[in-house]
Parts: structure tokens; sequence; C-alpha cells
């Protein structure tokens, strides 16, 4: 069951693919090549292998390289500044293709271009840009590329302020075999002060249980072994969905569907985890016990400044909490250091509050101004360098307390999904256990694909080196 427009949308979609293929087959004798490149988030990627399905669907085979390709695709992100100055340089790259093959087609979409000003430096300074459109006009791909290729115009921007719609049923052409991501949401509504997002990928809607459940069976039916569900905030799923159903909700039904397979979920905000989620995680197997839990500083009057909604202490309670009924629970989080305002003592909060939970891994970010955010108005005292000093004494603290995570698991055993074989090392496989923890292990290869019962016996910074217990 679709919405009027969302249904409308996908038929477009689907029209428009099938027309653009017909231009194809009667311009190219060889297969057209597309060169995709994704940056930032979990739910980028997710968006591109869409964006791929659709390229597939009309025809178009890839290319890891820019250079003799008839179409280039740049899926941006915009939550960093260093983020936009990367992806600026590779748009610009191009170019020189550009000029050496003036029918090949440059398209930019994504988060940044849903940004005004990045439209506007696009248009002026990267001429040979063809197609740029937003997070909320995936669907209007095919038909923006149909008209660039049936020369009706020659450049296309469809940037549209926001959306209340999913477009559900656009092919995706995903790029590994046994690991899937699956959006249960797009959007957010948080506001935290420093914070793009809400600006780039509007208003929160959840998707229907029912589609998700379809695609997590037609997934596991496929042979995918782990599916990661991803939302901005997916303890916040279900908001104005009828009937009632909230996150642990949708994780039982999930769990509850036969298979062999596991899963993960990302991004769980602090304020919106509650006791019921941890105890669904603790109630089935399948669900990971590796807990993603953004906690971005561990100073109260930062958190307060960055509009969060929790403190240290309801953090740390969610953490005992969960670590009395999930053993060997572990958790990951994102920390931001230099915060508009933060001070030195501040920023030891951070420390003190990573020496209590011991984090698995941090993501760290020193804070990057985003124009239109709130926190981009606040007065920013210390310097970039003092904040890059903070950061590389927090990785410090942090790279100790993983030795000692991972020397802790020694002698224990894990299940383990054998993704793949070592890139450095053959005859050596890689993979994850439930917590996330990269583990190593001699195997032979037919066992990718499979869980498997893995001895830990020594601890490195980055992984565990285990033995296969027959
Ligand atoms: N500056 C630095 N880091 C940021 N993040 C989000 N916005 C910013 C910003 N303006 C970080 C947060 C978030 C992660 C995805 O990126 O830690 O959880
Ligand atoms: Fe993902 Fe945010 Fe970057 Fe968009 S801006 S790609 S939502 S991290």
């Amino acid at each position: 069951m679709d919405t009027e427009l969302s249904y409308l949308q996908r038929k477009g979609a689907e029209y428009f693919i099938q027309e653009t293929k017909r231009v194809i087959e009667q311009r190219h004798t060889a297969l057209p090549m597309a060169y995709v490149h994704s940056f930032g988030c979990q739910q980028n990627q997710s968006d591109t292998e869409k964006i791929m399905g659709m390229l597939s669907a009309m025809g178009y085979g890839f290319t890891p390289t820019a250079e003799n390709a008839d179409l280039v695709l740049f899926n941006t992100c915009a939550i960093r500044e260093n983020a936009e100055t990367k992806i600026l340089g590779n748009i610009g790259a191009i170019k020189q293709y550009k000029m050496a093959n003036p029918n090949l087609v440059v398209c930019v979409c994504g988060c940044m271009v849903q940004q005004k000003h990045i439209v506007e430096k696009l248009q002026k300074s990267y001429g040979f840009v063809d197609i740029i459109f937003g997070t909320h006009a995936l669907a209007s791909f095919p038909e923006l590329l149909y008209q660039k290729l049936a020369g009706l115009e020659t450049k296309l921007v469809n940037v549209l302020d926001k959306t209340d719609d999913i477009v559900e049923g656009l092919p995706v052409h995903r790029q590994d075999a046994l690991k899937a991501w699956l959006p249960i949401m797009y959007g957010c509504d948080n506001f935290c002060t420093y914070c793009v997002v809400p600006h780039v990928r509007g208003r929160e809607r959840s998707r229907r249980p029912e589609d998700i459940l379809a695609e997590v069976r037609q997934l596991v039916a496929d042979g995918y072994r782990e599916i990661t569900l991803l939302g901005q905030n997916v303890n916040s799923y279900g908001k104005g969905l009828s009937p009632a159903i909230n996150f642990s909700g949708l994780l039982r039904q999930i769990a509850e569907i036969p298979g062999e397979f596991r899963v993960r979920f990302m991004t769980s905000h602090p304020r919106d985890c509650t006791h019921e989620l941890l105890d669904t995680i603790a109630a089935y197997d399948k669900l990971c016990i590796g807990i993603h839990l953004p906690v971005q500083s561990g100073s109260d009057r930062i958190l307060q400044a960055m509009n969060r909604h929790y403190d240290t202490a309801h953090y740390l309670e969610l953490v005992d909490y969960a670590r009395k009924k999930i053993p060997g629970v572990m958790f990951t989080s994102d920390i931001i250091v230099g915060f508009p305002g933060e001070t030195r003592a501040e920023f030891e909060s951070t420390l003190e509050l990573i020496r209590k939970v011991r984090f698995e891994k941090l993501f760290t970010f020193i804070f990057s101004p985003r124009p239109g955010t709130k926190a981009a108005e606040m007065e920013d005292p210390v310097p970039y360098s003092v904040k890059s000093g903070w950061l590389r004494e927090l990785l410090e603290v942090q790279t100790d307390i993983v030795y000692d995570l991972y020397a802790q698991m020694i002698g224990h055993t894990f299940v383990v999904l054998a993704e793949a074989e070592s890139k450095s090392k053959p005859g050596v496989l890689i993979g994850r256990t439930n917590t996330n923890v990269l583990m190593e292990f001699e195997g032979t290869k037919d066992l990718i694909g499979h869980f498997i019962p893995v001895k830990a016996l020594k601890a490195t910074k980055t992984a565990v080196i285990g033995q296969i217990i027959e």
C-alpha cells in the first residue's frame, strides 16, 4: 500500500527507467558504464544502492574509475566541512573527463545539494555538472536522466524542500552478498544544535512494518546473513504509524522470522533508548549485542547546549542496565570534541565518561560549524590546534581501553560470521562477533557466509586473533 504521491513517484520511476533504457539501447552498441562514488553514512550508502539499482535497470554497468565512464554520479554528504571540501575536489576532478568526452553525464545528489548555497556554487563554478537532485528526489533520477539523454533539457536540478513520502519498491543493487542495509525510517526531528541532518534529510518518517518485514524475509531467502536496520534515530521508529508500533515491537517481529541471520541497527539516541529495547535485545539471539549509542560528550552542560535531552547520569544508567541484562554487551559511540565554548574541564569530563563506559569503538570528530545550525552561531574561542590536541589525547586513552577489552576476550569462544579472506594474509579469514569485534582466524574460503565458533587467542589493537573450535 502506497500513499497516492509515493505510488505516483514509484510508477514515474518505473516508467522513466524503461524510457531511458530505450534511449540508451538506441544509442549504444556497448554496455554504458557508470562510475558511482558515495560519501557519508550508511543511510547514504543505502540510497546509493537504490540509485545503482535504477542505473542497472536502465542498462548501465559499473566501472571503478571515472576515466572512460559514460556517467559519473556523486552521492554527497554534508555532515562536516572537510567532507564537503573533499567532495568538491572530487567533483572538480571530473571536468577533464567532461572536456574529453562532452557526452559524459555528470550527476551530483544527496545531502550536500539539499543546501541552497551548494547548488548555487555548483551552478556557478562547476558548470559541467548536468544533473543535481536532493535526498527527497531520489525517485526522480530516471526522469532527470531521461530528459538529459533524450536532449529535452541540458541542465537539470530537482531539490525538493521536503517530503512526507516514502517511495517503496525502487530496485536495489546491493554491494555485498552477506550484509545488507535496510532503512526503516528517514529523516530526523531532533535538531541537535550542531547537526545538519534535519536540514538536509527532512522530518522523521517511518516505513510500514509490513514493508520492512517483507524485505527482511526476502533478504534471508536470498542468503543474507546480517541485516543492519538504518535510521537517524531508530529508537523513535513508528511515530505516526497506525496501528501503533515502536522499535522494540518491530525488532521482535524481525527476530521471529525464521532463518540463519542476525540483526544490527543504527543509530540509537540515548534519550529514546528504553529498558524495553534493552530487554528485547536480551531476549533474542538474532539481535546483536554491540550497541551503537552516540553520547557526543561527557559534560552535562555541553549535552544541554547540544540539545541532546539527556545527561551523563541517564547514559550511564542505560549502560549499567544493559550490562546487567545482556551478558557480554559492548557499546560503541560518537564523540564531538571542541563543541563551541567547551572548556578543558568539560573535555576532561568526556575522557572520564570514556574511561567509565569502556567503549569498543569510538567515531571521533572535531566540531565543524554547519551553515543553518544553531551551534554555528555560538561563540567558539578555542583554537583548532587545541581541539586537535584534545582529540589526540582522547584517542590515546581509547586505544588502551580497546586493547584491554580485546585482551579480556582471550580464552572465550564467540560466534563469528566469516565474511572474507584477509587481503594481506592468505588462508586467514576475517569476520565479526555479535558485538561487532573483528576476529581473524585460519580457515578455508568455503566457510565464508557461515556462523562459526571461534576461540579468542590473542589481542591486537584493532582485532582479536582466534582459532576455529571444531
Ligand atoms: N561537527 C562534528 N561532528 C558532527 N557530527 C554531526 N554533526 C557534526 C558537526 N557539525 C558527528 C556526530 C554524529 C556523527 C554522525 O557525526 O557525532 O553522531
Ligand atoms: Fe549521512 Fe548526515 Fe552525511 Fe547525509 S549529512 S550523508 S545523513 S552523515
